[in-house]
């Protein structure tokens, strides 16, 4: 009961600014003098929902905007998180992002920097490496059902980043394209965020929120490995999880027949010991665990033959042994700050 009314006050006060909630998790990158994440604080009068980073350290900021400082402070007393050198090109191996999942990724007016003019191809090709690597990290930071912005000018020569090619690239479909308007977050201030005219505003022009979410087929992955499943393993061109339940299509030429028990070997290999430490540490029930890194390990694979086609599919494996040393070394930090804090 007491929780029912808890739950009910919670979206009782559900504010709204345009497309985001105060029930949305948000990440907002690469903000500039964080008047943008302080807009959405303040029309929330909250922020314990937002992650606000920059590329810029604190100590840059203090050089760079006259009012860095006091957003981030405000931000900060409303209950935001606020992380500074936060690259959005390595974003999702953050230690303090990476088991993170937001419901909103928010790019404002992605920008590599004045390394020439803008419409010089080498200059395009910077901006787009920028917004390629954005979309590669953010798309794997996404919970269920959420959604990355990236508000843009449409006039050339910035319709020439192909901002929905770079995103195709990542699993991710344009869903939606709106006109944006900066007067719909009052306080913002958009930044050059480069030079030393980082502090003033560039003109917008023509520009819209442009919203990706992950494709209807990498969608329906998730959705087919609903339940239970426990056990992984391939054959006749179909990763199953307990053959008989649910199955996850991919193309059988991704697989040749020396490869389905060895991927079916190394995945219990590198992951056993991954089940029993989370379920350890999280006391969560052992089918929950279960279920989640499956989950993972799905997406994972599909995406590794998405964007690395004509690469052999036990190649993921190398991938697998990867994520395992980097797990190691992130309980061994995580173990290392339990024993600083205790007393
Ligand atoms: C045109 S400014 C826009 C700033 C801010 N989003 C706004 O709307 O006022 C581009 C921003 O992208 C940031 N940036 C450039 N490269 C980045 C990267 N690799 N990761 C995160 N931010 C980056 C810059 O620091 C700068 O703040």
């Amino acid at each position: 009961m007491a929780f029912i009314q808890l739950h009910e006050e919670y979206f009782k006060t559900e504010k709204w600014i345009k497309h985001y909630s105060s029930n949305h998790q948000i990440l907002i990158v690469g903000d500039g003098d964080f008047s943008f994440s302080l807009s959405l604080a303040n029309s929330f009068r909250s922020a314990s929902n937002i992650t606000a980073t920059s590329l810029d350290s604190y100590e840059t900021l203090t050089k760079k905007y006259k009012n860095a400082i006091s957003n981030v402070m405000a931000l900060v007393r409303l209950g935001a998180s606020v992380i500074n050198g936060v690259d959005a090109t390595k974003m999702k191996l953050h230690p303090h992002l990476t088991l993170r999942r937001f419901d909103r990724i928010v790019y404002n007016f992605p920008h590599a920097g004045f390394y020439g003019k803008e419409d010089d191809l080498h200059v395009i090709e910077m901006h787009k490496e920028l917004v390629r690597g954005f979309f590669h990290n953010a798309s794997g930071m996404l919970l269920p059902g959420g959604e990355i912005h990236v508000s843009h000018k449409t006039s050339a020569p910035f319709c020439n980043w192909n901002l929905e090619e770079l995103a195709n690239h990542n699993s991710l479909r344009l869903s939606e394209c709106v006109p944006f308007r900066i007067e719909d977050y009052p306080g913002y201030n958009n930044k050059r965020g480069d030079s030393e005219r980082s502090d003033e505003p560039f003109p917008l022009g023509e520009c819209s929120t442009f919203k990706f979410t992950l494709d209807d087929w990498y969608e329906n992955t998730v959705s087919h490995s609903l339940a239970s499943q426990r056990n992984l393993s391939c054959d006749h061109g179909q990763l199953y999880y307990d053959p008989g339940y649910k199955s996850v299509n991919f193309d059988s030429k991704y697989l040749a027949t020396p490869e389905k028990n060895r991927f079916k070997e190394e995945c219990s290999r590198i992951f056993e010991w991954y089940f029993d430490h989370v379920v350890k540490t999280t006391w969560c029930p052992d089918e929950w665990v279960d279920y989640n890194v499956h989950k993972g390990l799905t997406l994972g694979y599909h995406r590794f033959l998405t964007n690395a086609s004509g690469r052999p599919s036990s190649d993921f494996i190398l991938f697998l042994e990867e994520i395992h040393r980097i797990s190691i070394s992130r309980i061994k930090w995580l173990e290392g700050l339990l024993e600083d804090t205790r007393y």
